[in-house]
């Protein structure tokens, strides 16, 4: 597969969107070709950054560079006005906007930022239960004592913080969410829950459940997902080897459980079948995270070439029969992302995570270049 003719093709499309995502951010595209833009009000805006200083890191283009520069602003006057930031997911905001400024071009204000990101995130802390509490207020009734599988990857800006800092709490926090998503998210047949629940009194488990997936004992794919690359990066920041056996272990799952196409849909207990909405941006994000374990495994691991055999499948699945190449009709990459089936919310679209995502899956494939998750 080209994957650079297809990172071109990328780049044709986003050079065509510059214009029009200045102020305002792209999230999903609601049944047309162009995306719905909004104003810094969701998890999301990141994800738009960080296909910024992706392309102008492969291309070097001012332009986009500018682009990227602007959008960091606008992050930062986010951050500044505490703005819609009262959730788990300062970590995808801020690893790839303000981070990944930082990670490239070593601008002292960006790194400020991030850190001020991470101070952010870490008012989350629940010292009872010791967990990151992902949505909503302290001591909701609902959301006070709940985990999700995503906040993974939001644990990469704390751990990145300590580095930083040289401040270990942000990472030993880190750590133990880790671990408790791993020891209750994750299931014993390698499936996982989507989000988990602990008495808030007392720290007690209570039960796995659902938010966006088919029903609460489901594999909802994108979970599985953030699953495989969120423990390949706690490895790569704890160097503890359970997160990276998990990693493997739920990897095999995702393949083992794929339709024919090589493409989930977006549950692997709904009906694998001809008019199940697909998620093509879990095969992007799973694809992502082989990559990053296949990094972790020794030349002679048979597993690390099944691993890199499996991405190279998912991001040629995707180019083949996804990927829009560039069509300037279009605003996204990859068509047929699902938001949430279950809330009936974009349920056939493009989504943002997925065109990024995809993008990094090619820079990994094309030339190793990993995202913004950690310093090179
Ligand atoms: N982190 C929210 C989602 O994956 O939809």
């Amino acid at each position: 597969m080209n994957w650079q003719a297809a990172i071109e093709r990328t780049l044709r499309t986003t050079t065509a969107n510059l214009p029009r995502f200045t102020e305002k951010f792209p999230l999903v595209s609601k049944g047309t070709p162009k995306y719905e833009l909004e104003d810094q009000t969701s998890w999301t805006e990141g994800f738009w950054v960080g296909i910024l200083w992706l392309s102008y890191e492969y291309g070097r283009d001012p332009a986009i560079r500018e682009a990227a520069v602007d959008a960091v602003a606008s992050m930062k006057r986010r951050l500044e006005q505490n703005r819609q930031l009262d959730h788990h997911d300062i970590g995808f905001l801020y690893s790839l906007s303000a981070k990944a400024q930082w990670i490239l071009e070593k601008d002292e204000q960006a790194r400020g930022v991030a850190l001020q990101a991470a101070d952010t995130l870490m008012k989350r802390w629940r010292e009872t239960s010791q967990l990151f509490q992902a949505w909503g207020p302290e001591g909701d009734p609902d959301n006070g004592g709940r985990i999700i599988i995503d906040c993974l990857m939001n644990l990469p800006l704390l751990f990145w913080a300590t580095e930083q800092t040289g401040n270990p709490i942000y990472a030993e926090r880190a750590r133990i969410h880790a671990e408790k998503s791993r020891r209750f998210l994750v299931r014993g047949d390698d499936s996982s829950y989507h989000t988990f629940y602990f008495d808030q009194e007392t720290g007690d488990s209570v039960r796995g459940g659902t938010h966006q997936g088919f029903r609460d004992g489901s594999t909802w794919t994108r979970g599985q997902a953030w699953g495989i690359y969120g423990f390949a990066l706690a490895y790569r920041y704890t160097q503890e080897p359970s997160f990276l056996e998990t990693a493997v272990r739920m990897a095999r799952y995702f393949v083992a459980h794929l339709p024919e196409d090589d493409v989930a849909y977006w549950d692997f207990d709904v009906p694998q079948q001809e008019g199940t909405p697909r998620d093509s941006s879990a095969s992007a994000i799973a694809a992502c995270g082989m990559l990053e374990i296949a990094g972790h495994l020794s030349a002679d691991d048979p597993e690390r070439q099944d691993l890199l055999d499996w991405a190279q499948r998912s991001a040629a699945a995707l180019t083949e029969r996804y990927f829009t190449a560039g069509n300037p009709e279009e605003e996204g990459f990859l068509r047929h992302g699902s938001y949430s089936v279950r809330g009936g919310v974009s349920p056939d679209d493009f989504v943002i995570w997925g065109d990024y995502f995809y993008l990094e899956a090619l820079l990994r494939l094309h030339q190793g270049t990993p995202g913004y998750w950690y310093e090179r």
